[in-house]
């Protein structure tokens, strides 16, 4: 096993963050922790390698690039208290910490089923691989699993206690079944081995540094919108979807994080309230101002009709339910996206 000692942050370009400077001037208090955040380059990670930093806590992040990007998280360079480490999870990693979150695996259906053995191997290896790091060094560890647990499920809305309805080989299924083997993995280590876990099994989230080309109903419909491009709805658009906003999930992991070692989850964070997909479509139209059409096409494979997420346990052993409302969290996540696409399109200009 090989120590990881490579930090990247000499070579990479701009990007469209903002500065952090209150990040630089974060004080660390006496309670200052040493953590590890896997994927921490993504989406969700980003946000939470920057929150923990807030906290005043000292972040590793470890990622391999396959959907994140370092420019995620380049603005945390300034705090001092961050290291970004090219790695991926599937090997081992020997590396002191006092905690560790787990969110490395692809999350959207393109990305996932680009190398399904990989992706299999990143929540199997990658769980077996750091949870042995947490037993080696006595550290708390955190597990970002899905709603995808569930499947196509037969039961709403979703209750930590239902077992799910996944289909065991179909395109998503490295997906699916890789999370529910690392819960699997997550459970034994804490029987047979005592280590601290914590699971949240979360649902649809959104926001700002998603990728463009994430291929989720979000972004593809905020996308196609500001393009004026049709926007795709697959089926009929009365499948019904909840939406949880960036802040408010990041905010339930560290709650989740923080609670007694007897809450070892699964617990799920998501929004409760359901949209049609077709409502969600008029709502991004309307928020762009964009004049693209609706077009529809077939639904793929095992895509679940509906998903909801039953939060009781959480607003009970966390105290957490999410705060914002879908049109204020798409409005962030448009200027985003626009921010974005007008850079990339400034780009383009440069060069031609
Ligand atoms: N965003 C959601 O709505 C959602 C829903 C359910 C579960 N999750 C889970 O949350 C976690 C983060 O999701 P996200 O939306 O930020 O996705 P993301 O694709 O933006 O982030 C995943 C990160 O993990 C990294 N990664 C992937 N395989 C890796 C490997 N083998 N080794 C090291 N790093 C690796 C990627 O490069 C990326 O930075 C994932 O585990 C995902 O399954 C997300």
């Amino acid at each position: 096993m090989s120590k990881v000692t490579n930090n990247l942050f000499r070579s990479e370009p701009a990007n469209v963050e903002p500065a952090w400077n209150d990040i630089a001037t974060t004080r660390r208090p006496k309670s200052s922790k040493t953590i590890l955040v896997a994927g921490g380059a993504g989406f969700l990670g980003s946000h939470l390698c920057e929150q923990l930093i807030r906290n005043g806590h000292r972040v590793v992040c470890a990622d391999n690039f396959s959907t994140g990007m370092p420019e995620n998280v380049r603005h945390l360079r300034s705090s001092g208290a961050f290291t970004l480490l090219r790695h991926d999870v599937v090997d081992p990693i020997d590396l002191r910490v006092d905690e560790i979150y787990n969110l490395a695996c692809p999350a959207s259906p393109p990305h996932y089923q680009a190398d399904p053995i990989h992706t299999t191997k990143t929540s199997v290896f990658g769980s077996l691989n750091l949870l042995e790091l947490a037993f080696r060094y006595g550290a708390r560890i955190f597990q970002a699993s899905t709603s995808e647990v569930y499947g196509d499920p037969n039961v709403h809305p979703q209750v930590e206690t239902y077992w799910g309805n996944v289909n065991p080989f179909g395109p998503r299924s490295c997906y699916d079944e890789g999370k529910r083997c690392a819960e699997t993995l997550f459970h034994d280590f804490n029987r047979v081995r005592g280590v601290e876990i914590k699971i949240v099994r979360i649902f649809n989230t959104y926001g700002p540094r998603m990728r463009p080309d994430d291929g989720r109903v979000i972004s593809n419909f905020i996308v196609q919108a500001l393009r004026g491009e049709d926007i795709t709805i697959y089926g009929d658009g009365s499948q019904t979807r909840s939406f949880c906003f960036v802040d408010d999930l990041i905010d339930g992991f560290q709650r989740m994080m923080a609670s007694p070692p007897s809450l070892t989850g699964p617990v799920n964070l998501g929004n409760p309230v359901e949209f049609t997909v077709a409502e969600l479509a008029d709502q991004v139209l309307a928020l762009t101002g964009s004049r693209s059409r609706i077009v529809r096409r077939p639904l793929p494979t095992d895509d679940p009709r509906q998903r909801r997420p039953d939060i009781s346990q959480a607003m009970r052993q966390l105290g957490w339910q999410p705060k914002v409302v879908l049109a204020e969290g798409l409005k962030q996540t448009i200027a985003y996206f626009d921010a974005v696409l007008t850079a990339k399109r400034h780009r383009i200009a440069e060069v031609a």
